[in-house]
């Protein structure tokens, strides 16, 4: 397999995450493309309380995706739009109200107890470092401790404790540290190494370099890069930063209040965004560039005000947002079109009939 050379190394500035150069093109052909995992249809529903009613919140809505086998699958939305909702159900720590999932060709149970082997493959790494470590547990000891309970014996344990401690870059000696003696990008590469421990072949990140300084968030995000390839793992790559999105990905899911809105190559994404919000989330990121005045600026705030998932707007949720919102946007939800190869877009201006696509 071909090394990608030092030089790919993402530059960091102080204005944040530079996302060039982009990684170095791997030979397709030798990488699996087939879907590790797929959703059809996956909703997930809460029952809550507000001033005595109980009310029903729909955090995911009908959602298909394919997540391919080696490859990077981002997601992102605005904070509330479903996120950790969808990063949960597809690991199972959530049941999904409806919808099917299948997972290395075989169905698994959307709603209910998955086969331990399933479970097992998928591994999560959360945003917080301090509060997914167990404060009172050695380095070591954390990352042990579910292959224990798998019933490994002691000498393999050890063996595969310090190998994942070598693989995230850690020196051996922080085997025996303790979480609050590590800086907050080591805590989140002993979470990795937690991860990777178990020998998962997906592992689902949610927001796992946010709260990381850029530099380091940069750091981290090469070593994922690195460990994709070393141990052919599948992602799922969580963030509201379109920048790390941007760089780690291969395809991106853009959710709007628990629903897809579009989904594209991470490359067409960017250069051909063709729903009106994810051109709104782009046109919100900060450029890298000091020399690109050309982006638009955000909405204003009160057009921006995202509504509850409580109560989603009928038709196209996007709609009371949207510059472009049309009668039908409010009357029918848009199905997904695919505008060009594996570019889905959900919208009535791309509906074949819509006054816009004439
Ligand atoms: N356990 C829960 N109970 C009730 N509502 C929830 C729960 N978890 C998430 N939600 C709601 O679901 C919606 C999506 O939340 P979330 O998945 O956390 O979004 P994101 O990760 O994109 O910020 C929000 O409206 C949130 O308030
Ligand atoms: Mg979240």
């Amino acid at each position: 397999m071909t090394e990608i050379p030092e030089n790919t190394m993402i530059n960091t500035t102080e204005a944040g995450l530079a996302v060039a150069p982009p990684p170095v093109e791997q030979p397709s052909a030798t990488l699996p493309e087939r879907p590790l995992m797929e959703l059809l249809n996956v909703s997930k529903t809460f029952t809550v309380r507000s001033g005595g009613k109980r009310l029903t919140l729909s955090a995911v809505d009908g959602v298909s995706l394919r997540v391919r086998e080696g490859k990077t699958l981002g997601i992102v939305g605005e904070s509330g739009c479903g996120k950790s909702t969808l990063a949960r159900v597809i690991t199972g720590l959530h049941s999904a109200t409806s919808g099917e999932m299948i997972f290395d060709r075989a169905q698994i149970p959307a709603s209910g107890k998955r086969p331990k082997e399933v479970i097992q493959q998928m591994q999560m790494v959360f945003q917080d470092p301090s509060s997914a470590l167990n404060p009172r547990a050695t380095v070591g000891e954390s990352i042990a401790f579910p292959l224990r309970v798998q019933g490994m014996s002691r000498k393999d344990v050890d063996a595969r404790v310090t190998k994942v401690i070598s693989d995230v870059g850690l020196p051996a000696s922080y085997s025996g540290s303790y979480p609050h003696q590590l800086s907050g990008g080591q805590r989140q590469r002993v979470n990795i190494a937690r991860a990777l421990a178990l020998q998962p072949r997906m592992v689902v990140l949610d927001e796992a370099v946010s709260a990381l300084d850029k530099s380091i968030q940069a750091q981290v995000l090469n070593l994922l890069t690195d460990l994709q390839r070393d141990y052919n793992l599948t992602y799922v790559f969580i963030s509201h930063d379109l920048n790390v999105v941007e760089y780690i990905s291969d395809e991106v899911v853009v959710l709007y209040l628990g629903q897809v809105v579009e989904h594209a190559p991470a490359k067409e994404l960017w250069e051909n965004p063709q729903h009106p919000y994810t051109k709104l989330l782009l046109s919100s990121i900060p450029s890298m560039d000091p020399d690109d005045s050309t982006r638009d600026q955000p909405l204003d705030k009160d057009s921006s005000e995202i509504p509850s998932a409580i109560n989603p707007p009928s038709g196209c949720r996007f709609r009371t947002r949207c510059p472009m919102a049309m009668d039908i946007c409010a009357q029918q939800a848009p199905p997904p079109i695919e505008t060009s190869d594996g570019h889905l877009v959900a919208c009535h201006l791309y509906t074949e009939g819509s006054q816009a696509a004439a």
